[in-house]
């Protein structure tokens, strides 16, 4: 019986760039959004999964150019390998809009003429620093060390007729809708970041360009293509049919969540919606930032040729082990690093020790004393109740983490559960059992309410890795039954179910020949980033000196120049229900206004001093880093909330 319909549930993932083959932090996100649909179906929700590629501008012309092809079969090339990795991922989504597709081009000119039909487009002059890889013009007090603050690459001046975006129009209503609805765009952290943008003061948006042709023609001057931004943050609508065809849209849109990564949160939860209001359509309900998965300290990305290509991962080690260590690994929201060490230990531990031996024990065990069937429950004794209590209360456990997108703590969640079962293994001792022929009620009812863990394990694991549940399931004779939700709450369904072993689910690697096989396939990602230049480091400490600090998290409220130096910055930061006055040496770093509603940290306890007259209560901390060579300084940053210690 399937489950009853809890309504519509529309996810999106961003579309992505065809400028190159997608690599692990792609996957990473499209495997989250994979995931959380695969939930939300086995939930009973009427699901709608949308992702792509978002391929106009002037980046893909440059690069077509230099590969001596025009922008379309570029693009063409690069969009089959990406449907082709989503496909071989069995990737679950209901629609792949290419912003390419005829639907999508005029129904972003017919949004485009709303907008303008509206008043909130109007022409002008377009002049301000360039970033070509982002596509994004810059304001002088946006940039980071003089460069782009998205990817850190140099601006230039550039200056074009154009059609600009009255945003400002926008701005109480965009302050409004993250005052009035925080679960908009979580974390706080995030929020604050946003609210500080807007309460800056929005400057209109250039919406259009004519230094390049590669785009969607503004319908009302045909000399412009559209600004590749408004064309790729309209497909979510687009691909609903919205406007000329609107079943789609009037079922599925406003979206549940578009689930983006950090850098585009700004695009999606003040531009996008921004547009939405102009045109006069519901805003998305969520936008959920995730973070980083970083290599040697930094992005990855093909520039840098320090990619991993998920496709030689899934080859070597199958998609369920690869999904399971991406959704089990990271917290969503933060960065992460990638190591194919950490990588390996984790299948080792989780799948072939955890899951792959609870399946292979017990299945040959039922093989070898039961006959090769599940045998009916038995009396309860020992830790019978515990188990079942475990496993019968994983889902709705699972369904809370869901909630809040803690795909780490759903997995951990279930993993307690084959803990558990394992546990039982050596609580229970079938094998002395098996001994003595008295026993044999005991022993039967120990390999039911294994083969019932199993059965529910396979079900919790299923929107996280379909094949690996499927295949569970068929070894317990459960094959024929699709996996309902529900049944994980349940126990004592099985009787008579006729147990097969296969190979293991997941095999053993021999960890240090698996590291040498994948630097060989991979070439540099294992590398430190300086290319083997040990860090130059100051003396030694010892814990005892260190934990003399004691560390606070603050959110900056205000920053000015110092008046007196130029390497001075003068900083107000609320900690708890504190405001304290920290001056740091920052100025050649950072734009006072940029650093407001920042979380950072400080140390709380170092004993007040003026500098250049000003006082400064605490420290700042700041650290180091090196992006491309270049080293700079940054805010040591977090999401916590204020006002906590940092331990
Ligand atoms: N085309 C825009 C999105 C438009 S959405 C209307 C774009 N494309 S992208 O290909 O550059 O990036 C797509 C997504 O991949 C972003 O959300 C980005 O954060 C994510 N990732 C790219 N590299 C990543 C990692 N190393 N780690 C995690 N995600 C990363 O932006």
């Amino acid at each position: 019986m399937a489950a009853q319909s809890k309504g519509k549930y529309y996810i999106t993932t961003p579309i992505y760039y065809p400028s190159d083959n997608l690599h692990i932090g792609h996957t990473y996100c499209t495997v989250m959004a994979d995931a959380m649909a695969r939930f939300k179906r086995a939930l009973g929700y009427d699901v709608r999964f949308l992702t792509g590629t978002d391929e106009h501008g002037q980046k893909i012309q440059t690069i077509a150019q230099k590969a001596g092809v025009s922008p379309q079969e570029y693009v063409d090339k690069v969009v089959d390998g990406i449907v082709e990795l989503w496909d071989r991922m069995e990737i679950s989504y209901d629609d792949f809009i290419r912003t390419t597709q005829p639907r999508h081009v005029k129904r972003v000119q017919e949004i485009f003429k709303k907008m303008y039909e509206n008043g909130d487009i109007y022409k002008g002059e377009y002049e301000g620093l360039y970033c070509t890889p982002c596509e994004s013009f810059w304001t002088e007090s946006q940039l980071v060390d003089g460069k782009c603050p998205d990817c850190g690459r140099p601006v230039e001046k550039a200056k074009e007729e154009a059609y600009f975006f009255q945003i400002s129009k926008y701005s109480d209503r965009l302050l409004k809708l993250f005052k009035e609805q925080p679960d908009f765009l979580q974390p706080e952290s995030r929020r604050n970041e946003m609210i500080a943008f807007v309460e800056q003061g929005l400057e209109d948006l250039c919406i259009s360009r004519s230094s390049f042709d590669w785009g969607i023609p503004v319908p009302i001057d045909e000399k412009h293509v559209i600004y590749v931004w408004l064309d790729a943050l309209t497909n979510y609508i687009t691909a609903l049919g919205y406007p000329d065809e609107p079943d789609l849209y009037e079922k599925y849109w406003p979206a549940d969540v578009h689930l983006v990564g950090k850098e585009i949160v700004r695009f999606h939860t003040i531009i996008w919606p921004a547009m939405l209001m102009s045109i006069n359509e519901p805003l998305p309900r969520q936008v959920l930032g995730h973070g980083w998965l970083l290599i040697d300290g930094g992005k990855m990305s093909k520039s840098k040729g320090n990619v991993v290509d998920p496709v030689k991962l899934i080859d070597r080690y199958g998609i369920d082990a690869l999904k399971y260590f991406l959704l089990r690994e990271y917290t969503f929201g933060q960065d992460g690093v990638f190591t194919n060490e950490v990588m390996l230990k984790r299948m080792n531990s989780d799948l072939a020790n955890d899951l792959g031996n609870l399946v292979s024990r017990t299945a040959s065990m039922i093989e070898k004393y039961c006959g090769g069937y599940v045998p009916d429950k038995g009396a309860e004794e020992g830790p019978d109740g515990d188990l079942m209590a475990t496993l019968t209360g994983a889902a709705s456990k699972v369904e809370d983490h869901m909630e809040q997108f803690k795909f780490n703590m759903a997995l951990e969640e279930i993993w307690v559960g084959i803990r558990r079962a394992n546990k039982y293994i050596d609580e229970t001792e079938p094998w002395i059992l098996a001994k003595d022929g008295s026993c044999k009620e005991r022993l039967d009812g120990v390999m039911h309410n294994l083969a019932e863990a199993i059965r529910i394990i396979s079900i919790l694991i299923h929107p996280f890795m379909h094949s690996t549940s499927a295949e569970i399931r068929k070894q317990m004779g459960l094959w024929f039954a699709e996996p309902q939700w529900e049944d994980a709450t349940v126990f004592h369904m099985m009787n008579g179910e006729q147990v097969k072993k296969g190979d293991a689910i997941f095999p053993r690697l021999d960890i240090e020949k698996e590291l040498e096989e994948l630097s060989k396939l991979n070439g540099k990602q294992d590398e430190p980033a300086d290319g083997g230049k040990a860090l130059e480091l100051k003396e030694e400490i010892v814990y005892e000196d260190f934990d003399k600090l004691d560390l606070r998290v603050g959110t900056i409220l205000s920053c000015d120049k110092h008046p007196k130096a130029d390497k001075l910055l003068v900083f107000q930061v609320k900690m708890g229900t504190e405001t304290r006055q920290i001056v740091s040496g920052v100025a050649q770093y950072y734009e006072p206004e940029d650093t407001v509603g920042m979380k950072v940290v400080v140390v709380a306890n170092l004993k007040p001093r003026k500098l250049r007259g000003v006082e400064s209560k605490g420290m700042i901390l700041f650290a180091d880093n090196v992006v491309d060579g270049n080293e700079r300084v940054e805010f040591v940053t977090t999401v916590a909330d204020d006002g906590n210690a940092v331990t």
